[in-house]
Order: C-alpha cells, then structure tokens, then sequence
C-alpha cells in the first residue's frame, strides 16, 4: 500500500510513504466509530469566562514550577470560541464521533454547593447541536481530570465519601440537559492516574504523596490512593445508578469508564515474571475494572494490602450493581514487568507493595521494547494493542470496548518547525500499525466498537505543557492558527475507504 500526498502549503514536496502491512479500514463493521479525542482542560481556554468557576488544574498550573515551559490552559487551542474551525477540521476528515470533556466547574461553579451556569449549559448545547448537524456523535466525558476547586477546599474531593454526591449530582445535570442527544457517556477518564499521580506520586494536583522513591516529604498515607479510587468507583456507580434509572430508557444511549490501560508484557517466560504482569494489572487497571464489573477488587489487591484496602459495604455492593454498557480504553504503550516477590528486585518503582511488587522497565538485554518516541513514555509495540483487548475480552466475558484514546507524540526542541511538524510521517505509521493490531484482535472475536485518535490538535500536554504535540492538526500557540497535519489527511482517506466499502 503505498500512500501519496501532496502539502498544499509546501509545494515542492510531495510525499509517498510506504506502509508496511498497510491496514484496510473496510476490516472495521460498517458502524464503527472513527473519530478524535479531546478533553476539556486541554483544549477550552476561556477558563474564567462564561461564569466557569475555578477547576483543580487552574489553581495547579497557576503554581510556579509546576509545568515544564511555565504555561497553563488559560487559552489552550481556544476551542470554547474556535469550534465552528474545529468542527469544520473534523467534517473535512469525515469523522464519525467526536469525544470531548464537559468542564465540571464550568456547569456547577461551586460543585453542588451553588447554581447551575446557564452560559454553560447553553455553551454544550449549541456544540452538540453543532457536532449532530455535522452527522458527529458526540462521545461525553463527565470529567477528565479537572473537577471544581470548591469540592477539593471543602473535604477533599474524592478523598472524601461526599464526592459520591457531589458527581452524582453533577452527572444528573449533564443526562438532564444533554441526554437527550449524547448517545454515549464516560463517567470517568482514566481514573488510575488520578489515583496514582495526585497521590501517590504527587506529580498531578491535588499533590499528595507517599511514594517511596520519589521527594515526599508531605507525609501523606499510603493509603490515599487507594481511598480515593474506592470512592471514584463509586461515583462512578451512583452516576450510572441515576442514568439507568432517570434516564436511560427514555433517551437510549450507553455509559461507561475509560480507564488508562498499559499492556504488561512480562520481561521472561517464568512463571515468576507472568504472575507479577498479571499483578501489575490488576494494581492498574483491573483495580477499577474488577469492582464495577464483578463486584470486588482484584485477588492480588486483597492478598498484598489487606486491611489498607477499603471495603465494600453492603449498599456499596448493591450500587456497583449497576456496573458500565461498555469499557473505553486509552491505550498508548507497553512496558516489561519483574517479578519482585519471588526474585530479588532492585530498590525502585514497583519494588513496593502498593504497586504489587512488579518492577516496570522497558528494556530487555538492553533491547527497548518498542521504538522509543520524543515524549519518553510511549514505546511503539502495537502487539501490545491486540494483546490488551484480548485480555480485556477474555476477562470481561467480551464486554464492548471502545479505543477512547490512541496517539503519537513529538517533542518541540529549539529548531523545531512548523514543516517538520506537519510532515508527521512516524504518526501515520503509528497509527495504521495500531489500527491492523486493533483489527486483528477483533477477527479473533473482541467486540470493539469504535477508535479515537489522540488528538485532533496539538494542545496543553499537561505536566508538559505545550512542549509536546498529539495532534493531527498542527497549532501555531501564538496565533492559534490550526494546519492540517499528513496524518489527518491520512486519517481522512483511511476514513473514507471505510465508508465507500459499508
Ligand atoms: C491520556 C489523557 O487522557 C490525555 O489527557 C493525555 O493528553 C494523553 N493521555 C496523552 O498523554
């Protein structure tokens, strides 16, 4: 398969690319969703406009030294003005869905503690309207890492039990007013990360931490993380609860979770190394996973924390009763596990019980697991996607999954240009190599229903502020100027060979 464009701004040169394996988008049923991902800290801006109240990442970002180039999502790519540009992006690349984020502080400014903002009711309206005018499914997440500051300065946010009601309040409002044409909701975005990296490690606001290997010196519990996620689980369940209840049946649409999920692949065939990349997925993902859908936490939890790992009450069990329609995963990389329980295993991350005494790394004989990208932390393994939605099929009795996230970064450095950004060649190659991975996994039998590029423009990387770049559509930050990318012109041809062959 040989791919051919030309750069309509570059007219000199004109690209083929080979692609190895090249995938067939006509693999994919003829109602699967393609789409990108966005959320709503990254991309918004107007972050004090409109009535929105304060968010936890506002006040973060807003602390010095905490992002790496000193920036914040105060602008971002300005999408809360910009959508009509952005929407027309999406049209021209024929994507069918579209996720995005509902800013939690800018519908309740005060959590449930004050008014409902009309600007912002009226804001998502007229985006989803917008996007369903287009044929683009909006695909909503509740919240995806931001959440009002009142609810962290009253109890501590999800530290505490209220946030149960506090979300569960907040998720009402949101089925309310736009239920009746969002077929498709997450509660939650990735969970787990909020559970290990606002505290445990710290890195990630509110900045609790207990990590042994890190700088804590807050003397935050151990036990942190795992209070919070008992308490995100059930939020997530009173969620569903109201959904399934109120709404559902009237307005017909789906609800799940999306969880962060790294494929474990264990570093030797010992049964030593197997066992510790089945913990070190139970202490990620399955943590989350297991309760909503069986009822109780992971095995592996049980047997290493013990009493530090919350219990289930009995009316907690009845809510997680209502369990997902679907599991959304966010999937980028794979890492190598060591068993650190039955070998001796060096002083590290992992070497911990409450990481389940598996040691990441991601080399083996000094060999990376998958090539090594700009940004660090993704390895090019797209195994590591078949062998994930396999594992989650085969443990979840063949629950539809949707790929909520997928995606490929490259670093800004001093003589970085806006021509070498858009020629992102190792972006297509990434993204069809996971694609044919996907599809793969699918003729073996797992029910994916849908795949979301990450992302459709570059936008505020977190920790890594704007340093660091997904998009499929490059940003000029100074002018906010958006150019096509050679992967969405890639994504777009990919998308309409799925469409001539339905
Ligand atoms: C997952 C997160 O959901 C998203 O916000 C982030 O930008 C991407 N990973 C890339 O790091």
């Amino acid at each position: 398969f040989v791919f051919h464009m030309c750069f309509p701004i570059l007219v000199a040169t004109c690209d083929t690319i080979s692609l190895k394996g090249s995938i067939e988008s006509s693999q994919f049923p003829s109602n699967f969703l393609f789409g990108t991902a966005s959320s709503s800290y990254q991309f918004e801006g107007a972050f004090l406009s409109y009535g929105k109240g304060l968010n936890n990442w506002d006040v973060f970002t807003h602390m010095p030294g905490k992002i790496m180039d000193g920036s914040n999502g105060d602008i971002a790519v300005d999408q809360y003005h910009r959508y009509p540009e952005d929407l027309y992006l999406m049209d021209l690349m024929g994507v069918s869905s579209y996720r995005f984020s509902i800013s939690w502080a800018r519908i309740l400014p005060k959590g449930r503690f004050g008014k409902v903002n009309r600007a912002g009711i009226d804001h998502y309206n007229n985006f989803i309207n917008a996007l369903l005018h287009k044929g683009i499914q909006p695909f909503v997440t509740l919240t995806h890492y931001d959440i009002p500051q009142e609810l962290e300065g009253k109890y501590g946010a999800w530290l505490s039990s209220k946030a149960q009601e506090d979300f569960k309040y907040y998720a009402d409002v949101c089925f309310r007013f736009f239920g009746d044409r969002v077929k498709y909701w997450s509660t939650l975005n990735e969970p787990n990360v909020v559970a290990i990296r606002g505290y445990r490690t710290g890195d990630y606001p509110p900045c609790h931490c207990s990590w042994p290997f890190g700088n804590c010196s807050s003397g935050d519990s151990e036990k942190e993380p795992f209070v919070v996620a008992h308490n995100m689980i059930l939020s997530h369940a009173a969620a569903v609860g109201i959904y399934r209840t109120k709404y559902q049946k009237k307005q017909g649409g789906s609800i799940g979770i999306v969880m962060d999920a790294v494929w474990y692949e264990p570093i030797s065939d010992s049964w030593e190394d197997k066992l510790a990349a089945e913990r070190a997925q139970s202490f990620y993902m399955n943590w989350f996973l297991d309760p909503i859908i069986r009822g109780k936490y992971p095995i592996e939890m049980q047997e290493i924390l013990q009493s530090d790992l919350p219990m289930f009450s009995k009316h907690d069990l009845e809510m997680l009763k209502n369990k997902l329609d679907f599991i959304g995963i966010n999937h980028y990389t794979s890492y190598y596990i060591k068993d650190c329980i039955f070998s001796p295993c060096e002083p590290g991350p992992g070497a911990s019980r409450t990481e389940g005494f598996a040691l990441q790394t991601v080399k083996k004989n000094n060999i990376f697991i998958g090539e090594p990208t700009a940004c660090g932390w993704i390895f090019v393994y797209p195994q590591g996607m078949e062998k994930m939605v396999t594992y989650i099929k085969e443990r979840y009795n063949d629950i539809p999954l949707f790929i909520t996230e997928n995606g490929f970064c490259d670093k800004e450095n001093p003589h970085s240009t806006m021509e070498n950004s858009i020629h992102d060649v190792k972006r297509v190659e990434y993204m069809n190599s996971y694609l044919d991975a996907l599809a793969t996994a699918m003729r073996k039998g797992a029910d994916v229903r849908g795949y979301f590029a990450w992302s459709l423009l570059d936008n505020f990387e977190w920790l890594y502020g704007y340093t660091i770049r997904f998009g499929l559509h490059y940003v000029d930050y100074a002018t906010l100027k958006r150019t096509r990318k050679l992967s969405a012109t890639w994504y777009k041809d990919f998308i309409a060979n799925h469409k001539a062959h339905k």
